[in-house]
Order: structure tokens, then C-alpha cells, then sequence
């Protein structure tokens, strides 16, 4: 398993000031951003302008998060403006492979989200076209929602195929993860934690990411 990242995502900050939330986590591996085009979810974010401004305004890798239709057309885009990472859903494609070359073509890793609902199985010949596999733990749309423990199967699965395989894959995490949770996730497999309202809400956000981060390497 690669070394723990924590990605604070910025769903839960304030996005009046975007700039000032990122630098009050300064310390964290990456940086996640959640895009939301109301159709895959019902919920709207933000898109390509504000990555492209994030991009400029802090120095924390952006991982991006899309959770759109169409990822075709936008994910290239995403990877262009710089974001370490990018993850489409693969609910929203017929075509994974063709998307996740074109992001490393791009320049940014490729990442294959995984919903709530969504089998893992039929995935796993593809992993070697991935740089991370996010799960999530809870239904995609919205931050504050209960951590699903049993949709840790799919995360030992994954790891299962990473490990058997010797494959370069950061295995993430996302939804309900905080203090209670994030260390059955670890157990299960995971290297890379997204936590909105646990990093967000908390009194102290950069110490919240550090005691994440202790909790997951255990
Ligand atoms: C929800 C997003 C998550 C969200 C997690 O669909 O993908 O990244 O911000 O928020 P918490 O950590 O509060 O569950
Ligand atoms: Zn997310």
C-alpha cells in the first residue's frame, strides 16, 4: 500500500473563498474537487473555470472529481488545467479505456469512480488503464451523508486486484470518512482518504488532516 494522502474536499468549504480554504489546509496531499453537472447527480458544483482559478490560487495537487455526463467531452479539460488527477464515473461512460488514455495523454492520472450501486467486478481487466480507483462510500451527490461500511467489499476486492497484480493504483475512499471511520477503510485497503464536512466542519481544519492521516497509518 502507498504512503496514507488525505484530500480535504472542498465541497464542504465555503466557496465564497475557495483560495483561503485550500491554504487552510495547506499540509494536505491533494486537494479534492467535486464536479457536479446536476444530470449524473442532483446536485451542482462548480466547473472548469473555478479549477483552472483553484489551480493558480494553491499549490496542493487538485484532485478532481467529476460527476457529470458526458465525461468525453469534459475530463480532457480538467486534466489540461492541471489537476493531478481526474475521476469519471463509470456510470457515465461505454468507453473507460478511451477516456482514461486520453487523461494520461493529458498529462494528469486517470481515475475510475465507482458508485454506490455500481459492481466492481466487470472493472477489474481494466485497472492496468487507471491510476486510482475511487469508491465511494456513500451515494455520489452530496457531503454529511453516513459512511456505508458494507460497500468496503468493493474496496478489499480492489486491493485484492492491485496487490495480485503489482499495479501502480492509488485506491481512494470517498464519502462519511472522519475519525470513526477512516481506519476500517485503511483496513479494507484504502491509501487515499477525501473528507469534506470531517476537515471543513472541524474547529481546526489542518489539524483534522494530520489526525486523519495518523488514524489511517495506524
Ligand atoms: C460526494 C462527494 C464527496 C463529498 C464527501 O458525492 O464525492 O467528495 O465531499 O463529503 P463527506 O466527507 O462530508 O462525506
Ligand atoms: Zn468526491
Amino acid at each position: 500500500i502507498q504512503q496514507a494522502f488525505v484530500a480535504p474536499s472542498i465541497l464542504s468549504a465555503d466557496f465564497a473563498h475557495l483560495a483561503d480554504e485550500a491554504a487552510a489546509v495547506a499540509g494536505s496531499d491533494w486537494l479534492h474537487v467535486d464536479v457536479m453537472d446536476n444530470h449524473y447527480v442532483p446536485n451542482l458544483t462548480l466547473g472548469l473555470p473555478v479549477v483552472k482559478s483553484l489551480k493558480a490560487a494553491t499549490g496542493i495537487p487538485l484532485d478532481c472529481h467529476l460527476m457529470i455526463e458526458n465525461p468525453q467531452r469534459w475530463a480532457v479539460g480538467y486534466a489540461e488545467a492541471g489537476a493531478v488527477n481526474v475521476s469519471f464515473h463509470a456510470e457515465t461512460t461505454d468507453d473507460p479505456i478511451a477516456i482514461a488514455k486520453d487523461l494520461r495523454a493529458a498529462g494528469s492520472m486517470a481515475g475510475l469512480a465507482i458508485d454506490r450501486d455500481t459492481a466492481v467486478e466487470p472493472y477489474l481487466s481494466l485497472l492496468s488503464y487507471f491510476d486510482t480507483v475511487l469508491i465511494m462510500t456513500i451515494k455520489a451527490g452530496f457531503g454529511g451523508q453516513a459512511f456505508m461500511p458494507e460497500l468496503l467489499a468493493k474496496v478489499r476486492t480492489i486491493r485484492q486486484a492491485i496487490d495480485l497484480d503489482d499495479l501502480s493504483i492509488r485506491l481512494e475512499v470517498d464519502g462519511g470518512i472522519n475519525a470513526d471511520t477512516i481506519q476500517a477503510a485503511a483496513e479494507a485497503g484504502a491509501d487515499t482518504f477525501v473528507a469534506g464536512s470531517a476537515v471543513f466542519g472541524a474547529a481546526d481544519p489542518a489539524e483534522a488532516v494530520r489526525r486523519l492521516r495518523a488514524l489511517a497509518i495506524g
